[in-house]
């Protein structure tokens, strides 16, 4: 078992030795590192099937990933993926374990912790019987029509993981609908998280309340965001003189840790989902959390990709360091950070099916490894989570890219590509064109990663550029590949950067499974609230110029 804290960076050989290298290359580029090296992209990307992860670009040497390999070692890194794995209280600031890994444990698994497969189990069944009930359209609302939308309410990780698959596996349910006859009646799915009641408003206009079901996903029950959108829905059905008992029995799903909120709150108990506390918020589409989703993709296409995640949790604990996906990318990642001073870091999918990824990634990298107190009390002495951002890459192209080839910033990237798409029959009538595009949006992203690891280096000849056209290159990416954007391999995918998480986090000797850093403002929300309700007649003093002043300016600007 690893002991409490391994070295500081100021004890610690492989830190100082990275430091080192880091130096050394200082006056390199990557046009020579290539030049150096002709078995590069042999050397430095690794496979896992149907995922490629090309690091040939990154700034390093393989000497460098020695190195890393050795503080990964250094900070016991084997030890605390067992620890993950056999449900230890690695979240200690919440005396929890993090077995987000259980969720995709295939049936009949032979676990030691036979009550958690079983635990686990039973809520897949539910859950599936309730997505087959409303994809069969049996699922009839208050009238006795079927339900035709699903609106799933919930905010962070309630929300994320469904959306952005939802977007990602959009062909999948077509197949899905397809395959099942079912493509008049599958059940369309939207989304509501924004507190503010923007998207929740507008799907109201759209959406007709005898045929929609509404989802409250929230693994606390008492999210702000997630119940004041569920209190507006209550008002749009009580405006339609519907009885509210019926309205509760007929129109909603609960998914939560919580079922003594759920019942509190009149939800059937054959109509409730749980999960447990053992889930973080952001780690958790693979639960019931992911009832959306199934309703979206069918329940078959949801245990694809659960099948994706858990091959990828056997490599992560079963690989060498060396030659394991999340572990390497982490790896780049603590590199980057740490030692190239290269803070903030890109996410470009070549595809707009990915277009939530960056948000998704997001709330994974940031909330889990935006901290700055080590396990041990300690204020950390180096770099954590850096800042994470993106955007579909071809659009991108034509909005930042400009400061990634010629700013003054050095960026990483993750550069998301897919091999092939366009290949189901329903783009066949214009699949010719389509897979064109989908040509063109590739080699654009080849080209770019290209650029900016070489610069004006990948131009035959640059001499007598002026200043203006000269590209400096080396903005060091890692390339990732999915042969096809299937369930299965977006499983794959998103449980790489779950494992990448937990291995920075190690590394940096910091908690990923809390959030505490967002709970203080929450309180403080609630009292800022009762000060604008009372409008004009808040007493305001004891609160910073700045915030009284906005709230006389707000109180004013309400005033009839
Ligand atoms: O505010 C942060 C957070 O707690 C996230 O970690 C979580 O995903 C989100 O709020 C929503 O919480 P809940 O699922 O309990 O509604």
């Amino acid at each position: 078992m690893p002991t409490q804290s391994s070295p500081k960076p100021s004890n610690s050989l492989a830190w100082k030795k990275l430091e080192q290298q880091a130096e050394a290359l200082k006056s390199s580029h990557l046009s020579h590192l290539f030049a150096n090296q002709p078995d590069r992209f042999k050397a430095l990307s690794l496979s896992f099937s149907p995922l490629l992860m090309d690091f040939s670009k990154q700034f390093l040497t393989t000497d460098v990933i020695d190195s890393l390999v050795s503080l990964a070692h250094e900070k016991q890194l084997p030890a605390w993926i067992e620890r993950l794995f056999a449900g230890e209280l690695v979240n200690d600031t919440e005396q929890r374990a993090a077995r987000h890994w259980a969720l995709r444990l295939p049936a009949g698994s032979e676990h030691a912790n036979s009550d958690l497969v079983h635990q686990v189990q039973a809520q897949r069944e539910k859950m599936r019987g309730l997505v087959e009930q409303l994809r069969d359209g049996e699922w009839k609302g208050y009238s006795g029509k079927a339900i035709t939308d699903v609106v799933n309410i919930g905010v962070g990780g309630s929300d994320l993981g469904p959306l952005m698959a939802c977007e990602a596996l959009d062909d999948a349910a077509v197949c899905a609908n397809a395959q099942a006859g079912q493509g008049d009646t599958a059940p369309r799915v939207h989304f509501a998280s924004s507190m503010e009641g923007s998207q929740i408003a507008r799907l109201l206009q759209a959406l007709t309340p005898e045929t929609t079901l509404f989802v409250i996903a929230s693994k606390s029950f008492t999210t702000q965001d997630t119940m004041a959108n569920v209190e507006t829905v209550l008002e749009w059905f009580g405006s339609q003189q519907v009885d509210e008992a019926l309205v509760k029995s007929r129109h909603f799903i609960g998914v939560s840790t919580r079922p003594d909120l759920m019942q509190a709150w009149d939800i059937a108990p054959e109509h409730q989902l749980e999960f447990w506390e053992w889930v973080g918020g952001r780690f958790s589409p693979w639960s019931t959390i992911g009832f959306s989703l199934a309703v979206k993709i069918g329940y078959e296409a949801f245990e694809s990709l659960l099948a994706g995640a858990h091959a990828m949790d056997e490599h992560f604990r079963t690989a060498s360091l060396a030659e394991n996906l999340p572990v390497m990318n982490a790896l780049l990642g603590v590199w980057n950070t740490n030692f190239l001073d290269i803070n903030t870091h890109a996410v470009l999918p070549y595809g707009g099916r990915l277009k939530h990824l960056p948000g998704y990634l997001q709330q994974l990298e940031m909330e889990s490894n935006g901290k700055s107190a080590r396990r041990d009390g300690e204020p950390v002495s180096y770099r954590t989570c850096p800042i994470i951002w993106g955007e579909v890459g071809p659009n991108g192209q034509h909005a930042f890219y400009q400061l990634l080839h010629q700013g003054t910033e050095r960026v990483s990237s993750d550069f998301v590509l897919v091999a092939n798409r366009y290949r189901e029959a329903h783009y066949a009538p214009i699949a010719g064109s389509l897979q064109h595009q989908h040509r063109l949006g590739l080699a654009n992203g080849l080209a770019q990663s290209q650029l900016l690891a070489l610069g004006e280096h990948a131009l035959p000849d640059t001499t007598g550029l002026p200043a203006h056209k000269r590209y400096q290159g080396n903005q060091p990416s890692t390339t990732l590949i999915l042969d096809e954007l299937t369930p299965y391999s977006l499983g794959m995918l998103l449980a790489m950067y779950e494992h990448k998480v937990f291995v920075q986090s190690v590394i940096w000797e910091i908690n990923p499974f809390d959030q505490w850093g967002v709970e203080l403002g929450k309180k403080l929300a609630g009292q800022t609230q009762g000060l604008l309700q009372q409008g004009a007649q808040a007493d305001l003093s004891g609160l910073d110029a700045s915030t009284a002043g906005l709230l006389m300016h707000v109180a004013d600007a309400v005033a009839p």
